[in-house]
């Protein structure tokens, strides 16, 4: 046997896998009485927070996502704690100036992530250069991911040029990060092989099932070299998930891949998640579409949660007629917009500029707010022109900027900390509240409710209105 180079396993049960099969609904509660088994597998990290797991603690199961963080941290005693992170917008919607960026990755660091995966929606590398800075100074490690697309300008050229330039950044790993599992197996034996050549960092590849070829697409990039790969215990694995973690074990066992994992313990930790995928499938939470392959993925090049995005807008609008329609204008639309990957917020600019196009009769008739700043450069550079004549029809004589977006921000911690100082319970709390400003003062207001209920108890009982 040739020698031995066991692939790396991140499992993302505790983030990915649980946003793109059932909404992120999956509680702190459901979570811990499993962590001590998986802490044992041997993985080479656990994908455990980011922006919808954020936003979903605090929106819709009440909890707050830095006490789940340090809850993670106390059991998982050997494994490594990763995190997703949206450059600029950190976990949220708009860019941060940098002090609101490197405050977040030091708690982040110091509440027990240890691997900070960073992304841009228009992989332009300025807004990932703050947080990468920040991570290597709190010692945490700073691995960038890179958008993964299909488009002319996306040779392979281009992608080995970035990847040189994500390693002169200071970056301590690189991911191909591709949202929408467009890349085929051929493809990724090519795109693994091309960027070995040209780097000397670890290459992680994050893909998800959707399109049907994942688990052929981590194969064929394992033999090519790739370092780490992300999966998903088997109850939360495939259709809009990763491919699942056995399957994976087991297809490299006894080859120079060969992980060690234990395939007993990997079954007692799926026998763990197996009712909570049932209880999600009876109540509706988890939807089978969502677990068959989905070829549109691959004829319309949009990630699986764009094409949900797209149907429900309009069947909103009580245009379900106009579905292929809007199909086949997102990829005119991403033209005019200088051909930026698919992914959180570009897919959803994209997405909503192609339904007005459609619905209005007229393209860009209606322009969004967000159209207009990615026009005018606010979202960063895209690797493409922006079409002139749409550019001037959107935005008339409006100023455009060249420089990195943030450049143009002010500092902005203080200003929020007198905006959030009468709910601060502790440091992280303006975090939370820079992030999602009402979502988080409504739970800061149901924090402070549940704590005047408990404190009644505590009164009543001194009055001696519980036996003792
Ligand atoms: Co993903």
């Amino acid at each position: 046997m040739a020698e031995k180079k066991p692939i790396k396993i991140t499992e993302t049960i505790l983030r990915d896998a649980h946003q793109s099969l059932i909404a992120t609904r999956m509680t702190t509660e459901q979570m811990l009485p499993i962590v001590e088994k998986m802490d044992k597998v041997g993985y080479h990290s656990v994908e455990c927070w980011g922006g919808a797991t954020f936003d979903a603690s605090l929106r819709f199961l009440k909890e707050d996502p830095w006490e789940r963080l340090r809850k993670f941290r106390d059991g998982f005693k050997n494994t490594k704690l990763q995190m997703l992170f949206r450059g600029q917008n950190i976990l949220g919607y708009r860019p941060y100036a940098d002090d609101v960026v490197e405050y977040f990755v030091q708690k982040s660091a110091a509440n027990g992530i240890d691997i900070i995966r960073i992304f841009d929606c228009l992989n332009d590398l300025r807004n990932l250069q703050t947080a990468v800075t920040a991570a290597n100074k709190e010692g945490a490690h700073a691995q960038v991911a890179l958008s993964y697309t299909l488009g002319d300008a996306y040779t392979i050229d281009y992608w080995k040029d970035i990847a040189r330039r994500v390693e002169e950044m200071g970056a301590n790993s690189i991911c191909i990060k591709d949202m929408a599992g467009l890349l085929l197996p051929y493809k990724a034996t090519e795109l693994i092989s091309e960027l070995k050549s040209v780097t000397s960092l670890p290459i992680q590849l994050h893909t998800h099932y959707t399109s049907g070829v994942a688990s052929m697409t981590y194969l064929k990039a394992v033999e090519a070299g790739v370092d780490v790969i992300d999966t998903a215990i088997s109850p939360f694995a495939l259709g809009t998930s990763q491919p699942a973690t056995e399957v994976m074990v087991e297809t490299f066992k006894g080859t120079e891949y060969d992980t060690g994992f234990d395939q007993n313990l990997l079954a007692e930790i799926a026998d763990y998640f197996r009712p909570i995928r049932d209880e999600a499938l009876e109540s509706g939470l988890l939807n089978p579409k969502n677990l068959g392959v989905n070829i549109k993925t691959l004829l319309y090049q949009v990630p699986g949660g764009m094409l949900s995005n797209l149907t429900s807008q309009l069947k909103e609008q009580g245009a379900e007629d106009k579905y292929y329609e809007v199909l086949e204008e997102v990829p005119r639309v991403r033209k005019d917009l200088g051909e930026p990957p698919l992914v959180t917020p570009s897919s959803q600019i994209v997405g909503t500029q192609s339904v007005f196009n459609v619905l209005m009769g007229e393209r860009y008739k209606m322009v969004t707010k967000e159209t207009k700043d990615i026009l005018t450069g606010h979202y960063g550079a895209t690797v493409k022109p922006f079409d002139p004549e749409v550019q001037k029809k959107c935005i008339g004589d409006a100023e455009v900027i060249t420089c990195r977006p943030a450049d143009l921000l002010q500092p902005e911690l203080k200003t929020l900390e007198s905006e959030m100082e009468q709910y601060k319970e502790q440091d992280e709390d303006v975090l939370s509240y820079a992030l999602f400003p009402q979502v988080a003062t409504e739970f800061f207001k149901y924090r402070e409710a549940q704590k005047t209920k408990v404190d009644a108890k505590f009164a009543d009982t001194e009055n001696g209105a519980y036996p003792v």
